[in-house]
Formats: C-alpha cells, sequence, structure tokens
C-alpha cells in the first residue's frame, strides 16, 4: 500500500467530523518549525542545566552527546517514519504497519498517551513558573545580585496552592485554544513565528552571559570532563535527557510526522532539529554557568537552578531588568512549541482512535490534565505530603517519564523497526520511494536502530535503576 493509499484508508475510517483530508503540515519550513518547537523547551533552558549542574558538568554532558547520536537520532528518524507512512495517531500507527503482529506493538502508542498527560502533568507547572517569571522580572522584583533573595522570590511563588493552579490551568487554556485551531493554521503558524524570535533572543542573552567577568570557571565546568562522576545511574539520567530534549519515546514524533509532507528528507530534517536543539541547550548553559560560579551559587541546586541563578546574572548586567524580561519571554515562547507537541499526542489519539471531533478531543484532554496536572501544581504545597516512593507528584511524573516511560517507549520502537517492519520497507520510506540518493545514511540508520539503539537501552535502564 502506497502512503497515499493509506492516507485515503484513513480519511475513510475516520468519523465525518475530521475533514475529508487529513490536516497536516503545508511547507518545509512549516516542519522544520513545529519539529524543532516541539525539541526545544523548558528541557533545554531549565531541565538539561539543571541536571548537568546536578551531575558533575562535562562527563555528564558528553555521556548526553553519546546518547543523543547513538540512540536519539536514529529513534527520531525512526518515529517520523513510521508516523509518516501510516499517517495515523501514535496507537493506530502500529496498528495499521503491523496488522497481523502477535506482539501488541500498539501498547507503544498507549504508553506514549500516559506519558503525555505525566510530563504535562510537571511541564505545565514549570512553564507556570517561567511565565510568572516575566512578570516578576518586569516588576523588578528579582532584580538582585542576592541568592538569598531570588531564593525566597522562588520559594513564595511555588508554594502560593492558588496561584499555582490559576496559573497551571491559564496555560492549559492558552495551550488547548492554538491546538484547537489544527495542525497547520495552529501549530504551524504559531511555531513558524515563534522560533526565529526564540533563537536571536538566545543569542543576544549567551553573548551577553559570556562576557561576564569569571566566566571561565563556568565554561570550564560545562566542558572540562570529569569521568569520575558516571555512574549507572547518572548514565540513565543523560539517556532519559536525550529522550525527553527530543520529544522521543512516546509518539510525539510519530504524530508529528503524520503531518509530514511526502517530500520531506527525513533524515536531513531530524538531523538538523537535533543539532539545533543542542545548539540551544548549549547556549542556555553557556548563560547559566558563568554566573552561577560567577555568584557562588551551587551548580548542583538542581530544578530551582534556573529560578535562583539566572535573576542574579541579570541583575549584574547593564541593561539587566530588560535582558532579564526578555530571557524568560523567550522561555515561555520555547516551552509553547513543546506543550502543543505534547497535547497533539493524546489530541490525535482520541480524535482518529476514537473519532471525536479535534475540539472535543482537545477539551477532554484539558480536563484530564488539569486534574493529573493539580496534583504536581501543589506538590510544594497541599499536596507536598503525598508521595509514592519517597517522590511527590511532580518528581514521582518526571522520574517515570524520562528514566521509565520514555526509554521503554523508544526501545520497543526500535525492535519494531529494526526488527519486525525491516530494511526493506524502511529503505523506500527513508529515500522517498526511491527519489533520494541517500544509500548509506539509510543503512547507517538502520544498523543504529536494529541493534545499537536496543542494546544500550536496555543495558542503560537495567543498570540505571539497579537491576544488574
Ligand atoms: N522536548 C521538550 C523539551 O525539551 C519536551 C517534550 C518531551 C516535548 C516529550 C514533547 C514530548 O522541553
Amino acid at each position: 500500500m502506497t502512503t497515499q493509499s493509506l492516507a485515503e484508508s484513513a480519511d475513510k475510517t475516520s468519523a465525518s467530523s475530521t475533514p475529508l483530508t487529513r490536516d497536516g503540515f503545508t511547507t518545509g519550513l512549516g516542519v522544520l518549525a513545529a519539529t524543532l518547537g516541539s525539541a526545544v523547551g523548558l528541557g533545554n533552558i531549565w531541565k538539561f542545566p539543571a541536571l548537568t549542574g546536578m551531575n558533575g558538568g562535562a562527563a555528564f554532558l558528553l555521556v548526553y552527546l553519546l546518547c543523543t547520536l547513538l540512540v536519539g537520532l536514529p529513534v527520531m528518524i525512526a518515529e517520523q517514519m513510521i508516523g509518516r507512512t501510516a499517517r495515523a495517531d501514535a496507537i493506530r500507527t502500529f496498528r495499521k504497519l503491523a496488522p497481523n503482529s502477535r506482539f501488541p506493538w500498539w501498547i507503544t502508542g498507549v504508553m506514549g498517551f500516559a506519558a503525555a498527560f505525566l510530563i504535562m502533568g510537571f511541564y505545565t507547572e514549570v512553564a507556570g513558573w517561567v511565565f510568572a517569571y516575566v512578570v516578576k522580572a518586569a516588576s523588578g522584583e528579582i532584580l538582585t545580585t542576592d541568592a538569598a533573595v531570588t531564593s525566597q522570590a522562588f520559594v513564595d511563588l511555588i508554594s502560593n496552592p492558588t496561584l499555582s493552579l490559576l496559573i497551571q490551568w491559564g496555560i492549559l487554556i492558552l495551550i488547548g485554544a492554538i491546538a484547537m485551531l489544527g495542525v497547520s493554521k495552529g501549530i504551524e503558524r504559531t511555531t513558524k513565528r515563534l522560533m526565529p524570535v526564540l533563537f536571536g533572543l538566545l543569542v543576544l542573552v549567551g553573548v551577553r552571559s559570556l562576557t561576564l567577568p569569571g566566566a571561565g570557571e563556568g565554561l570550564a565546568f560545562l566542558f572540562k570532563p570529569d569521568f569520575s562522576a558516571i555512574t549507572g545511574e547518572v548514565v540513565l539520567v543523560a539517556m532519559g535527557l536525550a529522550f525527553f530534549k527530543l520529544s522521543l519515546g512516546m509518539g510525539t514524533m510519530v504524530t508529528y510526522g503524520s503531518y509530514f509532507r511526502d517530500d520531506q528528507n527525513i533524515p536531513v530534517t531530524a538531523t538538523r532539529v537535533m543539532l539545533a536543539d543542542l545548539t540551544v541547550s548549549l547556549l542556555a548553559g553557556i548563560a547559566i554557568f558563568p554566573a552561577v560560579f560567577a555568584f557562588g551559587v551551587a551548580p548542583e541546586v538542581g530544578p530551582s537552578l534556573l529560578f535562583i541563578t539566572i535573576p542574579t546574572v541579570f541583575a549584574s548586567m547593564p541593561m539587566g531588568n530588560v535582558f532579564m524580561v526578555v530571557f524568560f519571554i523567550l522561555s515561555s515562547i520555547a516551552a509553547i512549541g513543546a506543550m502543543l507537541s505534547l497535547l497533539e499526542v493524546p489530541v490525535a489519539i482520541l480524535n482518529e482512535q476514537f473519532s471525536l471531533s479535534r475540539r472535543n478531543a482537545t477539551l477532554i484532554t484539558l480536563v484530564a490534565l488539569a486534574l493529573v496536572g493539580s496534583l504536581a501544581a501543589l506538590s510544594n504545597s497541599v499536596t507536598a505530603d503525598i508521595t509514592l516512593f519517597g517522590k511527590n507528584a511532580f518528581d514521582l511524573y518526571d522520574f517515570l517519564t524520562s528514566n521509565i516511560l520514555l526509554p521503554l517507549g523508544g526501545l520497543m520502537i526500535a525492535v519494531f523497526v529494526g526488527w519486525v517492519w525491516g530494511f526493506k520497507k524502511m529503505k523506500a520510506a527513508l529515500s522517498n520511494n526511491g527519489v533520494l540518493h541517500n544509500d548509506g545514511v539509510i543503512t547507517a540508520v538502520f544498523l543504529l536502530v536494529k541493534f545499537v539503539a536496543p542494546v544500550l537501552i536496555l543495558i542503560i535502564m537495567l543498570n540505571g535503576l539497579g537491576l544488574f
């Protein structure tokens, strides 16, 4: 069956409430903007610096890089490829591509559905902090080089239950409104406008931060590895970050791949997205670590690093208040593109698998998200004492997704593509049915997907979770 006929049969099986031709990205640039919009997010600006700081700096960065190249990139290509071939949501993709398989591969899509809710649960909370910091920065409240003051401001914010809920729900409404406009008119148009702004702003802030006195020590922390910090657990965290960063292992890239154009060069697109995403992470690291050392903040403080340290950086520079507002605006922009793609996984599934209109699918997802997310939003106040395995909802959602669900989903996708789907179909799909002459690239991706990625994921997961 060709991609076209698959797409047509998909249309026939979908409900009358969905349009006859499936919505999708309209231009190559739109594909790139939306996909990059998904990858670039709080993962770069908040998670990457926090985890790098907590896990020893440069050595962690190196492990993260290896995971990105050997596991992340091939899995991203595999996801986009099966998505575009099936032109369906994350559950139906597996049903369509392996209708007679004895193993229920569609479970991968179900796991992705669950992961989307858990990630959004804590992601909307952090996004809420970032949005709130735009206001805090503009008011001048956190414009101080005294980390004790910025630290208190952060604690005040996260321990206020009403405010936390209001901000989270406000964000859900914003994202939901964009999502309801559809794939091309909502997601594509928004990300195409916002992504260039994001890059411009980040370069501006990075350059300013690099010229701070004492920047050298921060750069050394980021780029001079000390391997004594690397343990099995640290490697698992690095791999989890690679999955989280590139939006992998949960069907996001399958779903976005299903909106790709037929002439899109998938290996090239994925590589560009990976490189641009890495650049943004490094720029964020370059903006944050010099300041961490210049102002004597401990690099290992974790999730609060961004909210305590970044204000001190800006407070110390001329026009710092302007730069700080700009920085939190750019972080908000990054979060929006990522949240749109997180939302798209359940919305597409409810829309196509369960034949709900896009509007109803989005509404139901939003209500469910508000419920799941509230537990995380309140985890620094009302529900702080509700813990499982010693973790509150916020930490638990984060741990379960990055360290378990995403790598497991990635493993299943790699095995599915490498061992069930096989080289012939992969070759046809990645060469756009022989139009592209990229045999070498396809062979390399195939070997990585079939052998390297599954073995690495399995070893790192079992070892990191202390199972061997
Ligand atoms: N990649 C996004 C980020 O770095 C987060 C994300 C994870 C988005 C999984 C979609 C799916 O912020």
